[in-house]
């Protein structure tokens, strides 16, 4: 009750958030799961063909390739973090929900851990819950954010929009033709964020909305080399 009337929100004091049905570990290092990432894996499970492969940048607790790997089995992914206690964290819910033999977990900086793209990408989705706070506002959150969050997993630098023409560019390496790439973003951000993936060329970019009803994701889907979508 003392660390509750201090501002710690119960998922830090229980060292445990739940998010799309399973219980998540929580470290001091990882980012605590929100409700309204359950539509970037909504969308996902839409997207992934049968024995689909999928990239998670940003994993932290592992949440969203954990609730995607949960729910099918016949897929396998990658899951990236620059924070390595994210990642044992990220490692040890992958195994409490029985999905670490078909989730590889790497160490460092956004695309960097998988090496040099070698001719046609490997995964049919690429994902990332990236952070997407401006850097003035973060003194501003709320303290049950702003001092049991890690900042790793809130700042996207002074616009809010540092690790999107990154990610979008990135994924261009590491999907196959006719992949997707699925993007959470802050509510005010859908704009910006699709103009980046439509200046890279990807198709049929789209906004969702969350269930407040607030931009939420934005998705895009990449075309082969040669402009047409593989079948
Ligand atoms: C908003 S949190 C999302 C965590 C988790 N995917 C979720 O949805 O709850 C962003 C994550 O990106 C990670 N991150 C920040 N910069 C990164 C970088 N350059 N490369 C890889 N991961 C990074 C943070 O450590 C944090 O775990």
């Amino acid at each position: 009750m003392e660390r509750r009337l201090a501002g710690e929100p119960v998922g830090r004091i229980m060292g445990e958030r739940e998010f799309y049905g399973l219980v998540f570990h929580l470290n001091s290092a990882t980012l605590e799961p929100r409700a309204d990432t359950e539509l970037l894996v909504d969308l996902a499970l839409g997207l992934l063909p049968p024995q689909g492969s999928l990239l998670d940048l940003g994993t932290g607790t592992g949440c969203i390739p954990i609730a995607i790997l949960h729910t099918r089995m016949d897929v396998s992914g990658v899951a990236i973090d620059v924070s390595a206690q994210a990642l044992e964290g990220a490692r040890d819910n992958a195994e409490r929900h029985g999905v670490a033999a078909r989730l590889k977990l790497l160490h460092g900086s956004w695309f960097g851990p998988l090496g040099a793209p070698a001719g046609q990408g490997k995964f049919d989705l690429v994902v990332s819950n990236p952070p997407y706070i401006e850097t003035a506002v973060l003194a501003g959150l709320s303290r049950e954010v702003r001092e049991h969050d890690p900042v790793l997993a809130l700042d996207g630098g002074p616009d809010g929009l540092a690790p999107y023409p990154i990610l979008a560019a990135g994924a261009q390496e590491w999907l196959r033709p006719g992949g997707n790439l699925l993007l959470e973003i802050g509510s005010t951000q859908g704009e910006a964020v699709a103009l980046v993936l439509r200046s890279l060329g990807y198709v049929e970019v789209t906004v969702h909305k969350d269930l407040a009803g607030l931009d939420r994701v934005v998705s895009g889907h990449h075309l082969g080399d040669n402009g047409h979508t593989a079948v």
